[in-house]
């Protein structure tokens, strides 16, 4: 990963969009569906709605949507994309995939396409995949996408989990630039504890989709809560730490984290190792509880809408979810 090589090309973020369903599901929606509370939910994790996408859309209705103020903001055309990416566990089909799907209805006619699959780090796993085709020089802009519509995979019946998720779909392009600002240094990881934590362990090729799994609901989110926050909460810290290393940076230097949206007690845990003021933190939690890939990228052109980023800024991206797997960057803002 390039830290400071300003004879190549960096991955700058050029424009952001999201879109999230109409829908509003609250904590009191949930208190009648399972046996949970409004407080509980908020003390333990800091949610207070979610969004939920209408039965007949899927991820690439908001993924598109998304793409489109990202493209707008970016100030391009969708033909002027070499390559789409998208991160998302909950695609349109399992093959094709939804990056080409969005292809096609983008109209990005030069693009290639592909989906990502690292999870709720799926789009910062994909921000550092994107940053290797610009810096080699292969690429000049590149969509990347995060969406989700998780609603589908939840097990209304498990209040252990089904308060958590939400959908919703977040997209930067990132386009290539000579002036120092954009990607300086990424760190990507795996533990491969896999879905006896977290995971939707149903509907691959392991347990197929049968009436059996349909019914002992194996192909919906499954999540040992404990065990995912002891490890979140060394996991994003301990990412975030790296990827300033690799840039020659401290945390003070940074204007703004862009987490992972799963718990902001997590996130608390993570302002307290770093030492830096949880106002430093892009954190809409409340509003959208955790959409898995799009967590960081909804935030990230939320927090890009309201104006809270300046050209210069030094912002981290990071990201922690099943696999186990992690991923954060150190971006020098470009707009
Ligand atoms: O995005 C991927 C990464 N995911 C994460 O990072 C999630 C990490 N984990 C967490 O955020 C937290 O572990 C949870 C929010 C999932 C759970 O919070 P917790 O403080 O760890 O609660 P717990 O699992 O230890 O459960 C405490 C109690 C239990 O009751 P008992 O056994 O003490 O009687 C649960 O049954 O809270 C109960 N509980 C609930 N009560 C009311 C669990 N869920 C609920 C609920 N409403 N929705």
């Amino acid at each position: 990963m390039i830290t400071e090589n300003l004879n190549r090309p960096r991955a700058a973020i050029i424009g952001t969009g999201f879109c999230v369903p109409e829908r509003v599901m609250t904590n009191y929606d949930l208190e009648k569906i399972v046996d949970t509370s409004d407080r509980w939910i908020v003390e333990r994790t800091g949610i207070r709605e979610r969004r939920i996408a209408a039965d007949d859309v899927a991820t690439s209705d908001i993924a598109y949507e998304a793409a489109l103020k990202a493209l707008e903001d970016a100030g391009i055309r969708a033909a002027e994309l070499d390559l789409i990416i998208v991160a998302t566990l909950t695609p349109d089909y399992l093959t094709p995939s939804t990056a080409s799907l969005l292809q096609k209805r983008l109209g990005a006619d030069r693009a290639a396409a592909f989906d990502l699959q690292s999870a709720c780090s799926g789009f910062v796993y994909g921000a550092a995949v994107a940053a290797q085709f610009i810096e080699n020089g292969f690429y000049k802009r590149i969509l990347v996408i995060g969406a989700e519509i998780l609603s589908k995979y939840i097990n209304w019946e498990d209040r252990n989990t089904c308060v958590l998720f939400g959908d919703g779909a977040g997209a930067a392009v990132f386009g290539a630039a000579e002036d120092g600002s954009g990607i300086l240094s990424c760190d990507l990881g795996s533990d491969g504890r896999g879905p006896e934590v977290l995971g939707i362990p149903g509907g691959g090729t392991r347990y197929p989709a049968s009436e059996d799994t349909i019914s002992r609901k194996v192909n919906r989110i499954h999540m040992d809560g404990r065990d995912v926050f002891r490890f979140a909460v060394k996991a994003l810290p301990n990412t975030l730490k790296r990827s300033l290393e690799k840039a020659g940076m401290t945390a003070d230097e940074l204007a703004w984290i862009v987490p992972h949206q799963a718990n902001i007690r997590i996130i608390e845990a993570a302002s307290k190792r770093l030492a830096m003021p949880l106002e430093r933190f892009i954190v809409n939690i409340e509003r959208y509880g955790n959409i898995s890939a799009a967590s960081v990228p909804v935030a990230l052109a939320e927090a890009d809408a309201a104006g809270k980023f300046n050209k210069g800024d030094l912002i981290a991206l990071a990201g922690f979810g099943a696999g186990l797997t992690w991923a954060s960057c150190v971006v020098k803002w470009a707009k």
